[in-house]
């Protein structure tokens, strides 16, 4: 009897252990982020990586290179690229997309959110508009044959009580673009 109270007790020693192993799996997943060193939205955007338990190193060399190696096409870019587990993450992606990927693990380059569109993690502030996270598959990939992995859209309410039937709306030059 005795013994086996103290099996019971090794065993849930053992079970508490592997648990705090798993958790810190998930915390200390690292993430090299390539940025300008002056860009504060990509600043913003590393503290809201941070905030989901990422721990991030970052590069200020700028990152035209890293995506090009990467496999990302121009049509995708955004301000900083982040290589996480053999992927690559374009621009603004909200981490818990990144998480849900890196769980997934697709046969893909990564996720992607061209060009920085307000609202993103990072580029918060008085103004929100809709955009999608994209699904990078194969290299060079340009942007019209992507996936969309998620789509966000802060008007869709508002637009279907004033419009029922009123497809998204596309409105260009509700982005910042890249030069
Ligand atoms: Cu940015
Ligand atoms: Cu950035």
């Amino acid at each position: 009897m005795k013994k086996r109270i103290s099996n019971l007790v090794l065993e849930s020693i053992l079970a508490v252990g592997l648990l705090s192993v798993t958790i810190q799996a998930a915390a200390t997943t690292t993430v090299e982020v390539y940025k300008s060193p002056t860009c504060g939205c990509c600043a913003k955007w590393v503290d809201h990586m941070r905030d989901h338990g990422f721990t991030v190193k970052t590069h200020d060399i700028g990152n035209k290179e890293i995506r090009k190696k990467s496999g990302i096409s121009n049509s995708l870019g955004s301000c900083h690229t982040a290589l996480i587990n053999g992927y690559a993450f374009e621009g603004h992606v909200p981490a818990p997309d990144i998480i849900r990927f890196l769980k997934e693990k697709p046969k893909a380059i990564g996720l992607s959110v061209p060009d920085m569109p307000h609202g993103t993690p990072g580029m918060e502030g008085a103004r929100s508009d809709p955009y999608s996270v994209l699904m990078i598959k194969e290299r060079d990939q340009d942007r019209k044959d992507t996936t969309i992995y998620k789509r966000y859209d802060p008007h869709a309410q508002q637009a279907k009580q004033v419009q029922p039937d009123n497809p998204e709306s596309q409105q260009t030059g509700s982005v910042m673009r890249l030069k």
